[in-house]
């Protein structure tokens, strides 16, 4: 018997609220990749965006905007603070939408009102009033978030809230923005909105929850079993500080235990994984083996007595199956026969969309060579060469050659060909305390662009002596100034966006390598974030010029 009522909205925020977060850089193709990935997993909103913080992020909201906002996919939604300009700034950029959101927001606790934005209670009113207004104005789709609604006063609150849903609000978010709150308090603060505002029964009310004590998740179903009807959340979790509400972990609290809570999503549970790995990889944060849902160990049974019971009947320590969120990919598919016919009907069957026959021609090229080193080809291992062929780090510098000694009584030694823009190869070597380090090393010698390695991680994909390594490496441009001399506007940046809408200095850019040569593997790994850094200069002046000069939008 369906017993499931109400549907709950899922609204992504991984490409704003995610992206804005301490290194979780993505280049415009990336996000569009990621925003694609989202329409595939059928969120209901994707936050594309905060328009106003630059014109690289304007642009990347109105690409998205154009490309997968079409009329039977998600809403598209962008951010704005609550004044005019960032409002218009959020409107222009989702025009191409069919279905688009502004969501605006303004403080409500005292201790922002007071100490951040020098505020008043009256004023705040009538900055929510006149600016909810303004962009209903504009769009029929407006959501409302009190920010830090999780340490306002309950009474100011409600009196804040039902300004918004007087002035045309038709969402109203409420987020416990630094992670202060308990289920129990956070599903109390729901239902005395939904209980106490005037008309809020008209509107649909939201959570946005951060995981500063761990908690994101079970506050975010608290609300639901309150009456909220959306969840902002995000792929692996990812956002400022400790993160926001994971997505995969909510809707599979509700796919799980539906008749609890008694409403359901639209997300097609069989793309979580996959969304997963491609936001892991694009940001160069690995998923710790025991996240929820989409860890490594997530669905292996370790002990014997676990392992018993599954194989007598796999309930007894399973309450959701691999296969559900994605992750039935441990079947043997291909080998060292198959030809391109083969590789593009595997595509097809894991719905993986390559852009053009370029990048399928270098995706056959490098599955063939892995099957010259790897007997045993999965789909693990076809995910990982996509995700590495998606990355879509311009290639400004081509890693062409590299070779490498290194022993217990060897120093470690590495000469590197590269090919630059001007198509001319640049040969160096060095010396290093490893081999990666010595390839690192060498390869600075041609860029000659200062970084430091902020992190390295090495993970096999599969099982073996022959897996497949994949490697992410995180690293920090140095040299770079403050923002106030344009330097840095329109990258994502280890402090994030500030209150005034800029992005501020220090740039991480991350990336990924797979191969079955765990060295070859870190060679390619630090030329794509090195490659991204070096695009990311050339990407702002060009989306300056296009929001500047062709779309007339003033920053
Ligand atoms: O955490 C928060 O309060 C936010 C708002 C902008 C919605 O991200
Ligand atoms: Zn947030």
């Amino acid at each position: 018997m369906e017993s499931h009522v109400g549907h709950v909205r899922i609204f992504d925020t991984t490409l704003r609220d995610g992206e804005q977060a301490p290194g979780c850089t993505m280049t415009l193709e990336e996000k569009l990749e990621v925003a694609r990935q989202l329409a595939r997993l059928n969120v209901d909103i994707i936050e594309a965006g905060f328009p106003a913080a630059s014109p690289g992020d304007w642009a990347a909201v109105h690409e998205i905007a154009r490309e997968v906002g079409s009329a039977d996919g998600p809403v598209i939604a962008a951010l704005a603070r609550a004044n005019r300009d960032d409002i218009e700034k959020a409107w222009t950029a989702i025009q191409p939408a069919a279905k688009r959101r502004i969501h605006t927001f303004m403080s409500t606790s005292d201790i922002h009102l007071e100490h951040q934005f020098r505020k008043s209670r009256a004023q705040c009113l009538t900055i929510i009033r006149e600016m909810v207004g303004f962009a209903r104005s504009l769009c029929d789709d407006v959501e409302f978030s009190p920010m830090d609604a999780g340490r306002s006063d309950p009474l100011f609150l409600r009196e804040a809230v039902a300004v918004a849903v007087q002035a045309g609000a038709t969402t109203l978010n409420i987020p416990d923005t630094v992670g202060y709150l308990t289920p129990d308090e956070y599903g109390a603060m729901i239902r005395d909105l939904h209980e106490h505002v005037p008309g809020i029964e008209a509107c649909t009310i939201s959570t946005h929850c951060h995981d500063d004590l761990g908690v994101a998740v079970a506050n975010s179903l608290a609300g639901v079993r309150a009456g909220a009807r959306q969840v902002e959340c995000t792929i692996n979790g990812i956002g400022e500080r400790a993160g926001n509400a994971s997505l995969e972990e909510v809707v599979m609290a509700i796919h799980t235990r539906g008749q609890f809570y008694a409403v359901r999503t639209q997300i097609n549970t069989q793309e979580i994984a996959r969304t997963s790995r491609l936001v892991s990889s694009f940001i160069g944060v690995p998923v710790p083996p025991n996240k929820a849902i989409v860890g490594a160990n997530a669905f292996a049974h370790e002990s014997g007595i676990h392992q018993d019971g599954v194989l007598k009947h796999r309930q007894t320590y399973e309450i959701m199956s691999a296969e559900t969120v994605g992750l039935d990919g441990n079947a043997l598919v291909l080998g060292k026969h198959s030809g391109r016919h083969a590789l593009r009907s595997k595509l097809h069957a894991m719905g993986v969309e390559l852009d053009n026959d370029e990048e399928f021609q270098r995706l056959f090229e490098s599955f063939k060579d892995l099957c010259d080193r790897k007997k045993r080809v999965d789909d693990r291992d076809i995910l990982a060469l996509v995700t590495g062929e998606l990355q879509h780090a311009p290639e400004i510098f081509k890693l062409d050659h590299v070779q490498y000694t290194s022993g217990s009584s060897l120093i470690p030694t590495a000469t590197v060909r590269l090919i630059g823009p001007d198509g001319q190869s640049h040969t160096d070597s060095n010396q290093g305390t490893g081999p990666v380090d010595a390839i690192y090393q060498a390869i600075n010698r041609i860029i000659r662009r200062p970084n430091e390695l902020i992190e390295f991680s090495i993970n096999a994909i599969t099982e073996g002596l022959d897996a497949v390594a994949e490697v992410t490496v995180r690293i920090r441009e140095q040299g770079v100034s403050s923002s106030s001399d344009g330097e840095n506007i329109g990258a994502s940046t280890s402090t994030a966006v500030s209150l005034s809408g800029r992005r501020s200095a220090q740039q991480i850019f991350s990336g990924y390598g797979v191969h079955t040569d765990t060295i070859m593997a870190a060679a390619y790994a630090y030329m794509a974030a090195l490659n991204k850094m070096l695009a990311a200069r050339q990407e702002r002046i060009k989306a300056e010029a296009v929001v500047y000069e062709v779309l007339g939008v003033k920053f």
